[in-house]
């Protein structure tokens, strides 16, 4: 039967016996039958959660967000927001939700790049599974896509080398080619360490960059601050994997069952663009309003506390959903990175 791997072993054949990590990281995710092509996704039915997925607190800061941004732009009409790594489009039900001004006459693009998770697109939003072109004016979110996007795994094996990965019977192996070592590595480094080199973010946000004329570019992950912090690391701390609400098994196993994510790092991403605003999720969403939206929902539930309705008990799991998002030891310590237009 055909499975990720069967597509794989067919990809590093017609490579003639070795294919980069970055191509293996592809098709095991995105190729055919890979993990977000089939029933790989976000939410509590599906393998992990993320802010959006707490509940639609998260969605109603950055539509509050979105209008500051939408406002000091001149309240343009042809306002779009576009958000790039949509998944099954959670982000895009609550940021309708929360009506913003922005939408009266703008539009909500949701760039997804796996049809199956497009197909549980909200009505109302333009879903797709590439960027628009242009956008006059508008914001670009991601949120926990660029610690997603295929990056080259290196390995410090008395010299750092490039991990390529060859068929070895049913299953994979890693090879270690010598290239041009890139700059962001350290010198030095304990033997078997590990870094990702990430070109494909890196390219996500110089096509952001062109593509929004005016506005503001949001990235939102788990972020390292320079590569050779990630190289020191045991490297299961920063390449992860994900199945079913658990982390994974090794990355070259259970391949397209699992998620397999990075770190990103910042240092890599500021060489393409230095961000103007780098902030913990936790000061963004405070910057943005969440305490006094926490506060409404705990004044509406009061008010409604004994004769409660759906809408009242939706304000009040505000108060557990701001928990979540500002968890120190969690999605609060998350990074936003944002770059102005
Ligand atoms: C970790 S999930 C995050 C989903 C959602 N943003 C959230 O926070 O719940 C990453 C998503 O990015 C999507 N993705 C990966 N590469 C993409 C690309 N180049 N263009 C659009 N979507 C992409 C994946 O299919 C997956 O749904």
């Amino acid at each position: 039967m055909p499975s990720a791997s069967s597509h794989i072993h067919a990809a590093i054949a017609a490579a003639n016996g070795a294919i980069p990590f970055s191509e293996f990281m592809s098709l095991a995710l995105y190729g055919e039958d890979g993990f977000y092509s089939s029933t790989g996704r976000a939410g509590r039915r599906g393998d992990f959660i993320t802010s959006p997925e707490v509940g639609p607190l998260f969605g109603t800061v950055l539509a509050r967000y979105i209008d500051h941004v939408w406002n000091s732009l001149g309240s343009h009409h042809n306002f779009t927001i576009v958000e790039v790594g949509a998944g099954p489009g959670t982000l895009a039900r609550s940021i309708l939700a929360a009506a913003p001004q922005c939408l009266v006459n703008g539009t909500y693009v949701a760039v997804e790049i796996s049809a199956s998770q497009r197909a549980s697109h909200p009505d109302g939003i333009t879903s797709t599974d590439a960027m628009p072109e242009s956008i006059e004016y508008g914001v670009i979110i991601a949120n926990e896509l660029l610690d997603n996007l295929p990056f080259e795994l290196w390995v410090y094996d008395d010299g750092w080398r490039e991990a390529y990965i060859t068929s070895s019977g049913e299953g994979f192996n890693e090879v270690l080619m010598n290239k041009p070592v890139p700059s962001f590595l350290p010198s030095r480094a304990p033997l078997g360490s590990r870094a990702s080199m990430q070109t494909a973010a890196g390219k996500w946000l110089a096509d952001a960059s062109r593509t929004l004329k005016n506005g503001n570019i949001v990235a939102i992950d788990y972020c390292t601050a320079l590569t050779a912090e990630v190289a020191s690391m045991p490297w299961r701390e920063w390449l992860r994997t994900y199945a079913s609400h658990e982390r994974g098994v090794h990355y070259l196993r259970n391949v397209g069952d699992q998620d397999i994510t990075t770190q990103v790092l910042i240092d890599q991403l500021s060489s393409v663009r230095e961000p103007d605003a780098i902030r913990t999720q936790s000061q963004f969403l405070q910057l943005w309003g969440i305490d006094e939206l926490v506060e409404e929902g705990k004044r509406s539930w009061e008010a409604a506390a004994s004769a409660p309705s759906l809408a009242a008990m939706k304000m009040r799991s505000r108060i557990a959903e701001s928990e979540a998002l500002l968890d120190p030891t969690g999605l609060g310590n998350f990074t936003v990175l944002e770059w102005v237009q």
